[in-house]
């Protein structure tokens, strides 16, 4: 019987190195990207690099609004986040969330037609709350987005729905009793690795603790089992597939769990897993309510974010164009004005000042940095 074998092992030798020839071509480059002699480099294909970079540019931005004209709070009777702004550059705002979210569907994918003020439409009130999260992405998580930022299109792209999104996944079908953990499972959500199939519930939804090295010679204090380590690997598996990257584009892989021995760019990775947990936490969940069925996933849980929504295999998003600065508005909440200070109508809109000093988040204790 063993040797019967053998026989086909040339074959799948020549079919093997075909597929692969297939998949290499041209030969990828190697990029350093730490010290020397450390390993620490990115591989690229540069005809699949050349593919994505065309997939990821953006719109063209829309004209200038005229400056002057009425306010906004002067002109209509519902707007509660963007009331700061001209009628002009709220009407430019409102074609480019269209060009971003609704294409085909136009303006009445927001709107109760004939009524733009009314709030008898769900996703109206879900886009109201987007508004507020790219608000808040774009002023409060400079650490990770820093000016480039977001705008509906970074999600969107075209699409009510985005491309990317995930829900809580039940798993296949296994005898009652047995609670799937996704081994022996090859998962395309981790690079179709058979480590848990769902590292999004428990890391970018719950803030389960994500570190499992012990940082003392002897495994003192350290519980974490083998088990718990392969949810935080198929996390990591899912966050440098979700950006195009490998390991070494954050670690020094001799040791994983060294700071100063990673790059920068861990630490913004950092930043960025709390800021994909307040996006679900804080800006999805809560729109659970107001959300149809068919929005929802078999646990009855919202659409939710995790790192591909935005960068869509991309180190930054769309290549870190830089389309926020066209649309002010979405910079950071604007200014309610204060009854006692005079608006100054002639200033421009400008984007927040920009912040220099990390953003402070509350670091779980288990995890200080
Ligand atoms: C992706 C969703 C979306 C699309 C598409 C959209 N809007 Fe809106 N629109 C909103 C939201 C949300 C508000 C409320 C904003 C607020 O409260 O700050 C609003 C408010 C308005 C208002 C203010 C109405 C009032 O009296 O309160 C007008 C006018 C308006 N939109 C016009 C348009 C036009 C014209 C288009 C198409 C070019 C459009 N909108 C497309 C989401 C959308
Ligand atoms: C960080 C990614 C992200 C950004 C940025 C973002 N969205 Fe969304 N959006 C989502 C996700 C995820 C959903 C799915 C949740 C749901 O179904 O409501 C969604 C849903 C929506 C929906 C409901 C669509 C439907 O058919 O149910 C609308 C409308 C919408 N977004 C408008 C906007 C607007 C307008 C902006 C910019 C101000 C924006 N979004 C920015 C991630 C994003
Ligand atoms: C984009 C940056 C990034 C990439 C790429 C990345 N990691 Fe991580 N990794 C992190 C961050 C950030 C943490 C710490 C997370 C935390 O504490 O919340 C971490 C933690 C870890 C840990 C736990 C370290 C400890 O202290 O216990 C391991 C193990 C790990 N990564 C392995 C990997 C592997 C294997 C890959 C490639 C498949 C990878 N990482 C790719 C950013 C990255
Ligand atoms: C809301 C959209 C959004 C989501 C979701 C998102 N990112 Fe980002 N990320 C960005 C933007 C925009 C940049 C570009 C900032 C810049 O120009 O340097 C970026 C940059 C980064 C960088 C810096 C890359 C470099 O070369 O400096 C890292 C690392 C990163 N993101 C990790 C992550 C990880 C890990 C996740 C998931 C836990 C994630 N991001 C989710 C928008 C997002």
């Amino acid at each position: 019987m063993k040797f019967a074998k053998h026989a086909s092992v040339p074959l799948v030798a020549v079919v093997a190195s075909v597929l692969l020839l297939g998949c290499e071509r041209p030969p990828p480059e190697v990029v350093q990207v730490g010290y020397r002699g450390l390993g620490m480099e990115q591989n690229y294909n540069p005809r699949l690099l050349a593919a994505s970079v065309k997939e990821n540019i953006p719109p063209e931005p829309l004209p200038a609004a005229a400056p002057g004209g009425p306010m906004v709070a002067d002109v209509y009777k519902n707007v509660q986040v963007l009331s700061d702004l001209s009628v002009a550059d709220f009407t430019r705002l409102m074609v480019a969330v269209t060009l971003w979210v609704s294409p085909k569907e136009g303006c009445n994918y927001c709107h109760v037609p004939g009524d733009f003020a009314s709030d008898n439409i769900y996703t109206k009130v879900v886009s109201r709350r987007m508004f507020e999260m790219t608000q808040n992405t774009n002023a409060d998580w400079k650490a990770h987005v820093v000016n480039t930022g977001v705008t509906c299109y970074t999600c969107h792209r075209g699409n009510p729905v985005p491309k990317y999104v995930w829900v809580t996944d039940p798993g296949p079908g296994q005898p009652s009793g047995v609670n799937p953990t996704g081994q022996n499972i090859a998962a395309s959500t981790a690079a179709y690795s058979s480590l848990p199939y769902d590292p999004f519930t428990p890391f970018l939804d719950q803030a389960n603790d994500i570190r499992v090295i012990g940082t003392t010679a002897l495994p003192s204090g350290n519980n974490t089992s083998i088990k718990q380590a392969e949810w935080t690997y198929a996390l990591m598996m899912q966050i440098s597939d979700a950006m195009g990257v490998n390991c070494t584009f954050c670690h020094n892989t001799r040791s994983f769990f060294a700071w100063d021995q990673s790059r920068p760019q861990r630490t913004t990775a950092w930043y960025a897993i709390r800021h994909v947990r307040d996006i679900n936490q804080n800006y999805l969940w809560p729109l659970n309510d107001v959300l149809p069925a068919s929005r929802k996933g078999p646990y009855g849980d919202p659409f939710k974010v995790s790192c591909v929504t935005c960068h869509q295999g991309a180190y930054k998003p769309l290549y870190a164009a830089q389309m926020l600065k066209d649309y002010p508005a979405l910079a950071g909440p604007t200014k309610a004005a204060a009854p006692e200070v005079a608006p100054d109508a002639a200033a421009p809109m400008e984007p927040a000042p920009v912040e220099t000093a990390p953003v402070e988040v509350a670091v779980p204790t288990a995890q200080k940095l």
